[in-house]
């Protein structure tokens, strides 16, 4: 195997803790969905290690290959010829035939791109393993500022129980690196927008992957406007005066104190006008007091919403490999990793993309008139 790219990991506090934890040798908690994965491919078993050994086995003859035929677009830009390749009806497309280190100094490949974003809410690109992260930050600043590790600067979590921010990468301190392996498996499996207890959430975010495993670990992605299409009428008049209350987790922490914020449930898109249901139950377990809402119709209505989360209808489902990026817009998408990898490894590398106008960067609701 590659040495690890991140070598100081296996020296954070964390890292020692659940080293020493695995030691144990207990299986991962069913709880979590990595444990949950593990115990149904070998039930019964007691074991960690021995757990770990039959995964392994069970995967070991696997080559990578490719098969059958998809279906894409031709289309020229700037003379390059890209096939964009739609993963589901309504959500992501894959754009193939693009050098993202070199081929995007042109505005109008930019511009290409950004409406292509903004249509398919989220665009995805192979192969591209070569660019460097300061290249990763020069892409992502073609479309918008780039934010720290979880967006805006004003809130920068310090959490001692996070590991992500122990996990330096050198010179790109805007940079969240996702590990996960054997001794520190995590996959951010519940369906969320990156960082929504933020005031002002970050538009969008760049996720790249360095080291996949041979089987597991995609990304979900689902389109918050088909989820708000979705609602019946009165549902959609009821929720359009509401606002919620985006609660963030331990690891969100900043000197203590966990970040909150409250954003209208339907978001109005400031580029496309659309308008998406902005509610995600990672972070939202209630709408703000002054709405008044009832106890009882607060939970039928979060249910409600709940049932449009990861609709199959409305997701699309990306299959990584090393240089996969995708590109998403959380404003309209929601996401969430498949938790179903251990105890191979998973590598990835997030860079949050602000809006340049900071004027369109408050969550706001405008209805459309009719
Ligand atoms: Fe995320």
């Amino acid at each position: 195997m590659d040495e690890p790219r991140y070598p100081q990991l296996a020296n954070s506090p964390l890292y020692i803790r659940r080293a020493e934890a695995a030691k144990l040798d207990h299986p991962p908690a069913p709880s979590s969905p990595l444990g949950a994965v593990a115990q149904a491919r070998l039930p019964g078993s007691t074991s960690r290690r021995e757990m770990i050994e039959g995964i392994l086995a069970q995967d070991r003859d696997l080559v990578p290959g490719s098969f059958g035929t998809v279906y894409y677009k031709p289309v020229t830009v700037c003379g390059i010829e890209l096939k964009l390749e739609p993963v589901q009806p309504s959500i992501g497309t894959v754009v193939h035939g693009i050098d993202l280190a070199s081929d995007l100094d042109d505005p109008e490949m930019v511009t290409f791109l950004r409406e292509l974003w903004l249509e398919r809410r989220v665009i995805m690109f192979r192969n591209q393993d070569h660019l460097t992260r300061e290249q990763m930050v020069a892409f992502a600043e073609r479309f918008g500022e780039v934010g720290a590790q979880f967006g805006e600067r004003e809130h920068m979590p310090n959490s001692p129980h996070g590991l992500n921010q122990q996990v330096k990468v050198e010179g790109i301190p805007n940079m969240l690196v996702v590990p996960s392996d054997e001794t520190v498996p995590s996959a951010a499996s519940g369906w969320h927008a990156d960082a929504t207890w933020q005031r002002r959430p970050p538009m969008g975010s760049i996720l790249m992957c360095r080291e996949a495993p041979p089987v597991g670990g995609d990304t979900c992605f689902c389109d918050c406007y088909g989820m708000w299409e979705g609602l019946p009428l009165e549902t959609k008049q009821r929720l359009e005066r509401l606002t919620a209350v985006h609660i963030g987790g331990v690891a969100h922490q900043m000197d203590g104190v966990t970040p909150m914020a409250v954003h209208p449930v339907a978001r109005t898109h400031p580029e496309t006008g659309q308008t998406s249901l902005y509610v995600q139950q990672g972070f939202v377990r209630r709408f703000s007091e002054e709405d008044g809402v009832p106890e009882d119709e607060e939970r039928a209505l979060l249910w409600r919403m709940k049932l449009q989360e990861g609709r199959p209808e409305y997701t699309c489902r990306f299959r990584w490999q090393p240089g996969s990026i995708a590109m998403w817009d959380n404003r309209c998408v929601l996401h969430a990793a498949s938790g179903d990898f251990w105890p191979h490894r998973r590598l990835m590398e997030r860079l949050t993309i602000l809006d340049f106008d900071e004027s369109r960067r408050t969550p706001y609701y405008a209805p459309e008139k009719h």
